[in-house]
């Protein structure tokens, strides 16, 4: 059988309708991930949300419909303290019959060296196995964990309600309002992604493959303004069981940003004192919630399931480590092993500067020698290099230099990224 061949192309779409190549490409990734099969009108339709997106593909010629896909794009990414240009990438799978031929690490490593050569400081991506994609240097970079109120049993140790909250019916109007307060959150959070027309729409209306394109016509949108009436946070949530049954319902958050502390407070006070209401969920919560210590019972918010998020990988490390602050002065010398050679090499960072840190190659002796998978881990400061040290991942060369290390990479909040793709 032949090899097949590797090729990428950009979504075209004139006057409503999507590109064959695009619908072929939609085709094979759909059914990659066991999805229903579709219509060429619905192929069409998941394609058109790919406009500007790289869609590559491997074809086995003369099939149109490639044997291997994967989807990327440019996305700005938050670091503590600043934000770099990360390669985004979704969408990688196998047809069944061609898998373990190496197809996804032919299109992984174009995919990455396309991006190192446009200037990307890391690529990222969220993985369905935990096993796989560390062989090409990501490391788990952001978590997130689930959240559960019995909203009976909460009670909000301030009883003193701020501020309004106002429900948003149409998603244009809820557009409106939300994507603002997103584009000032997530450049809080380090590990956060700028979201794309078509992830708005998901968050927003919940149309896709998985339920034929049928909006969720359950899902609300819940602005909080403050006492000068600007919005400074939002909820978006749904109705995942309902009431029937049991006499209370259970609500699902999809997204929930906030600006200050008091719109978290009223948001979830909203949130938790609906009628027909008896639990709340947020899958995609983070590490560090303040929902339990806020109410009288911390309890009644059970932390839940932790889950993987974010895998980073460094592609340009001065352009990575220059763009993050730190809250140490101090300077280390890392040795980061890459076996594809973005990474690789012995580099200083000096902290001192705090406004602008310096990142430079270096022939000196190594403080720490690392990964490039084991610096995705610890870049944003969610993962201690101690930690890492323990497990045999990160080895100190001088004393104390893990340590050193953990102090200067320390984020200002958990790492948090609360956009699927
Ligand atoms: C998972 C998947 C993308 C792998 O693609 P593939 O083309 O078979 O992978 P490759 O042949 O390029 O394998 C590259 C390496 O990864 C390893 N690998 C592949 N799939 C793996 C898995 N599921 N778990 C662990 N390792 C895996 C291979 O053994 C190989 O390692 P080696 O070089 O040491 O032999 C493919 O099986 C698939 O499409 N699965 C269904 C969709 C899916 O799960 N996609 C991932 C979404 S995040």
């Amino acid at each position: 059988m032949a090899t097949p061949e590797v090729r990428t192309s950009t979504p075209r779409v004139t006057e409503g309708s999507t590109d064959a190549g695009t619908v072929a490409w939609t085709r094979a990734q759909t059914a990659a991930f066991l999805g229903p099969r579709l219509e060429p009108e619905q192929l069409a339709r998941v394609g058109a949300a790919f406009e500007g997106n790289r869609l590559r593909g491997a074809y086995a010629d003369p099939d149109p419909t490639p044997v291997a896909t994967l989807r990327s794009w440019d996305a700005e990414l938050t670091v503590p303290g600043g934000t770099v240009t990360a390669d985004t990438i979704t969408g990688i799978g196998v047809r069944s019959t061609h898998r373990r031929r190496g197809l996804t690490d032919r299109l992984l490593t174009e995919d990455l060296g396309a991006a190192a050569r446009a200037g990307a400081a890391a690529a990222v991506l969220t993985s369905t196995q935990g096993a796989l994609y560390e062989r090409w240097g990501f490391g788990l970079a952001t978590r997130t964990r689930s959240l559960t109120v019995d909203t009976a049993r909460a009670r909000f140790r301030d009883p003193v309600a701020r501020g309004t909250v106002e429900t948003v019916d149409r998603p244009d109007a809820a557009l409106a309002l939300a994507r603002p307060v997103f584009e000032r959150a997530r450049r809080r959070h380090p590990g956060a992604l700028e979201r794309l027309a078509s992830q708005w729409d998901q968050i927003l209306v919940g149309a896709g493959p998985w339920n034929g394109f049928e909006p969720d016509r359950t899902r609300q949108v819940v602005v909080w303004r403050d006492d000068d009436g600007r919005p400074a946070g939002y909820v978006v949530h749904r109705v995942e069981e309902g009431w029937f049954a049991s006499g209370a319902a259970t609500l699902g958050v999809v997204d929930l940003q906030v600006l200050t502390p008091t719109a978290y407070v009223e948001l979830w006070r909203h949130l938790c004192s609906q009628d027909l209401v008896g639990t709340v969920t947020w899958s995609s919560a983070s590490a560090d919630e303040a929902l339990p210590w806020l109410l009288t019972d911390p309890r009644a918010a059970v932390v839940g399931e932790d889950h993987a998020m974010l895998w980073l990988r460094v592609l340009d490390v001065p352009g990575l480590l220059s763009a993050r602050r730190y809250p140490t002065e101090d300077a280390l010398v890392l040795e980061i092993d890459d076996p594809l050679g973005h990474a690789r090499g012995t580099w200083r960072l000096d902290t001192h500067d705090r406004i602008a840190p310096a990142v430079a190659r270096t022939g000196g002796d190594a403080d720490v020698a690392l990964s490039v998978t084991s610096l995705g881990a610890v870049v944003l400061g969610g993962v201690d290099p101690r930690t890492l040290a323990r497990a045999d991942r990160l080895a100190e060369r001088s004393p104390g230099a893990a340590g050193r290390l953990a102090r200067m990479l320390a984020a200002p909040s958990v790492p948090w990224n609360g956009t699927r793709f």
